[in-house]
């Protein structure tokens, strides 16, 4: 309804909600309303019984739900998602990932596969996504402006790398990745998208020089900025950031003496981090991005999410396209119960996740992992966007009579 919002016409929707809240994994509120302003943001239940200029809107047979958030998506590799899934991690960046990416030095290549990423998320339900673009700046800019088209939150990361020894012309020098990740940053912010915001991406710790890293994490911190990344995603990758990075008690503590865990930091995979990482996740207030499908695909670990909550650290789901094959978080909603299932199998103590805290990480663990959806549209209004997975406080538990 953006389209007619944007026209200045208020809406209220009638019908059943379901929702996740922090008290409640899904709660299901029927026939309730939900009244949308003029600009298209979501009103407090108490401000739309006062306005009299909205469409009513009346949905009997199906319901309501928030839009789900990808907390990590590689739109660059959306192009082969579905292929190429033979390899474990490393040689599957070298042999598949690593060509592709460097394509997007074309922006027509570029333009056509981030468009088709946008529109198929969000036909799947993608309402906020996190992206990875890829080294080049300009064709990142575009990924801003398609999402920003199509009306999609995102988070869109410009991938910062230095060290590349199998493909040696996809890479940049640390001056370049600093350069071109402040260039990135400005050109983004100066187009006052609403709903789009620029990420500091280091690709992950084995692909950055530490100098690189540090850069990084002071830019991420002049500027208030998200920062995205991967960790512990397979237990080789471990391996070499522990020779790569001698000098460290772990591959968090890498991160993390290079300021880039913070409470706007969102880490992928995690399958293989120790407790003494939990804990640190827990106090910089840093959170992980579940990705089940990628994990399994590419044979790289089993994460225990369920150990994860435990340590209180904050977790959201993400697809992982192209290491996942799949780009609906409803693929994710249904590999993370399957991952939870078979450590079940391994062990029959296992407290295995329902489906309802599975449904609230999809929403509500998604815009609280990381902080990705923040209030507002650009207006500075009291309210969250439309797109704000809790929606307790704005669903009227009043039907009118004068609806
Ligand atoms: N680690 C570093 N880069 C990547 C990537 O593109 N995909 C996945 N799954 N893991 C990575
Ligand atoms: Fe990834």
């Amino acid at each position: 309804s953006s389209n007619e919002s944007a026209a200045g016409i208020a809406h209220v929707y009638r019908g059943t909600f379901v929702h996740a809240t922090y008290h409640t994994a899904v709660e299901i509120l029927e026939d309730r309303l939900l009244g949308v302003d003029t600009e298209g943001k979501v009103c407090h239940r108490r401000k739309f019984s006062i306005h009299f200029n909205f469409v009513v809107i009346v949905v009997c047979s199906e319901f309501f739900m928030p839009g789900m958030v990808d907390t990590h998506i590689h739109a660059s590799q959306y192009s082969y998602a579905g292929t190429a899934l033979d390899l474990p991690l490393l040689q599957w960046l070298n042999m598949y990932t690593f060509p592709v990416e460097a394509c997007y030095k074309d922006l027509e290549f570029a333009r056509n596969v981030y468009t088709h990423v946008v529109k198929r998320t969000l036909r799947n339900g993608t309402t906020t996504a996190c992206y990875f673009a890829t080294i080049h700046t300009d064709a990142s800019l575009l990924l801003g402006q398609i999402a920003n088209d199509f009306g999609q939150r995102a988070l869109v990361g410009k991938v910062c790398m230095d060290t590349n020894n199998f493909i040696p012309h996809y890479k940049e020098t640390p001056e370049e990745s600093e350069g071109e990740t402040k260039r990135f940053i400005g050109e983004l912010l100066k187009k006052k998208y609403p709903l789009v915001r620029p990420v500091v991406t280091p690709r992950f710790a084995p692909s950055c020089s530490a100098a690189l890293l540090g850069h990084l994490g002071e830019i991420a911190q002049n500027n208030d900025l998200h920062i995205q990344s991967h960790i512990s995603e397979t237990k080789e990758e471990v391996k070499l950031v522990k020779e790569l990075f001698p000098d460290y008690d772990s591959y968090t503590d890498v991160y993390h003496r290079h300021n880039l865990l913070t409470d706007k930091t969102v880490m992928a995979h995690g399958c293989h981090l120790t407790d003494g990482e939990l804990k640190l996740f827990r106090e910089t207030g840093a959170s992980i991005a579940h990705c089940p499908n990628s994990n399994i695909s590419l044979c790289s670990g089993m994460l225990d999410v369920r150990r994860v909550l435990n340590h209180k650290v904050k977790l959201g789901l993400g697809t992982d396209v192209a290491g996942g094959y799949s780009p609906s978080m409803l693929d994710a909603v249904r590999r993370t119960m399957d991952t939870s299932k078979a450590l079940t199998i391994q062990d029959t103590q296992y407290n295995t996740l329902t489906f309802e805290e599975v449904f609230r990480l999809a929403t509500l663990g998604g815009s609280q992992g990381g902080r990705l959806v923040w209030k507002g549209g650009g207006g500075g209004g009291e309210v969250e966007g439309l797109l704000s997975p809790s929606l307790n406080q704005y669903i009227n538990d009043q039907i009118h009579d004068d609806l």
